[in-house]
């Protein structure tokens, strides 16, 4: 039995030193290099080159190293019938989730506008306002949206969540389905996404859905904050909302294109803060160990967890 890594963009050796560090007597190999194929039962991908994993004649489970899988299911030669498992870690959840309470509160605390000040030597006590008049809405109330939906909770901002079936969490308002969208958004001064990348989600960061955010809160104009996946922000959009007052600030982690170009005028622009899809970055040695426990649970023929439906694309 052997564990094929297939990471064309990633450091792979480094994940090879981790996972022989968790499972010592795993035969762990990385694409290109795999030996015989006819060994490997279980693989872990990310952005796999077609037609590799379609030519593993013994795979049994796939894994992905992350919470989404879009860079697992854009491979058109992907075997059908095998599992795919993602990661639902707390290690990776607390990770989003100090991202998103991070961002957050740099935009209610108005730091930029305190960095700002301090580079021009200006002491300028402006009013700041409770986290209460702030309504945070979350785009995705899965693992990782209901982690920050209720650390947010717990600061006193006034949080609501959007998903596809109905949720149910203390203090925070559930709204589900395209039915239920515009009125969540209504209610939205500062909008998270924590959706995954499918059909239905792509460009759902547009124009018409910002004109629809409340304009109620203290700024005037809404906030954006993707930690989701770039193909959901229209990048001329945003640009066009800020320039234009639609939108007040945004923060995005995600593109649809990384590392986001050079010539990007996102880069530039005063009021947008970039981070290099680091929101919540897989740590190799707690993925390897998440991993190998799946492994061993599917050696001896307990069911798989946090498995991908592939039709409904997450
Ligand atoms: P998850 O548990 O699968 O949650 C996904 C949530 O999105 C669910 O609540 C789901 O609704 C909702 N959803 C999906 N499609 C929808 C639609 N069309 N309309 C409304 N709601 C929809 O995933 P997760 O672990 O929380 O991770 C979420 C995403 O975060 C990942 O897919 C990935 O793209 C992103 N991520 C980014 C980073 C980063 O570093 N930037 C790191 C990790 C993850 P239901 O609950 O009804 O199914
Ligand atoms: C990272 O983007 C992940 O999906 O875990």
């Amino acid at each position: 039995m052997a564990f094929l890594f297939v990471l064309p963009t990633w450091p792979a050796d480094v994940w090879k030193t981790a996972m022989t560090k968790v499972a010592p007597d795993l035969d762990v190999r990385i694409w290109p290099d795999m030996g015989q194929v006819e060994d490997i039962d279980y693989a872990a991908a990310w952005l796999p080159p077609s037609g590799v994993l379609k030519g593993l004649p013994n795979l049994k489970v796939i894994y992905s190293l992350g919470a989404g899988v879009d860079a697992i299911l854009k491979d058109p030669t992907l075997p059908e019938g095998i599992p795919i498992v993602r990661v639902n870690d707390d290690d990776l959840t607390k990770r989003m989730t100090e991202y998103v309470v991070l961002h957050v509160l740099m935009h209610h605390r108005q730091q930029q506008r305190i960095d700002a000040n301090q580079a021009r030597r200006i002491w300028d006590s402006f009013p700041t306002h409770a986290a209460s008049a702030l309504s945070v809405g979350i785009m995705g109330l899965g693992v990782m949206g209901q982690d920050s939906a209720l650390r947010l909770r717990d600061l006193g901002f006034r949080v609501a969540g959007w998903s596809r079936s109905r949720k149910a969490i203390e203090g925070v308002e559930c709204l589900a389905g395209v039915g239920e969208f515009d009125q969540f958004l209504a209610h939205t001064d500062v909008l998270v996404s924590l959706l995954p990348a499918t059909a239905e989600t792509d460009g759902i960061i547009n124009r018409t859905n910002i004109q629809k955010l409340s304009r109620k809160g203290p700024f005037g104009a809404p906030i954006v904050i993707n930690a989701g996946r770039g193909r959901q922000q229209v990048d001329a959009d945003i640009l066009t909302c800020l320039n234009n007052g639609e939108l007040y600030a945004a923060t995005l982690d995600v593109f649809a294109v990384e590392p986001l170009p050079a010539d990007s005028a996102l880069w530039a622009h005063p009021r947008v803060t970039i981070t290099p899809h680091t929101a919540a970055d897989s740590n190799p040695e707690v993925i390897c160990a998440y991993v190998h426990a799946q492994i061993k649970r599917h050696q001896v023929g307990q069911p798989l967890v946090n498995l991908v439906d592939r039709a409904r694309g997450y």
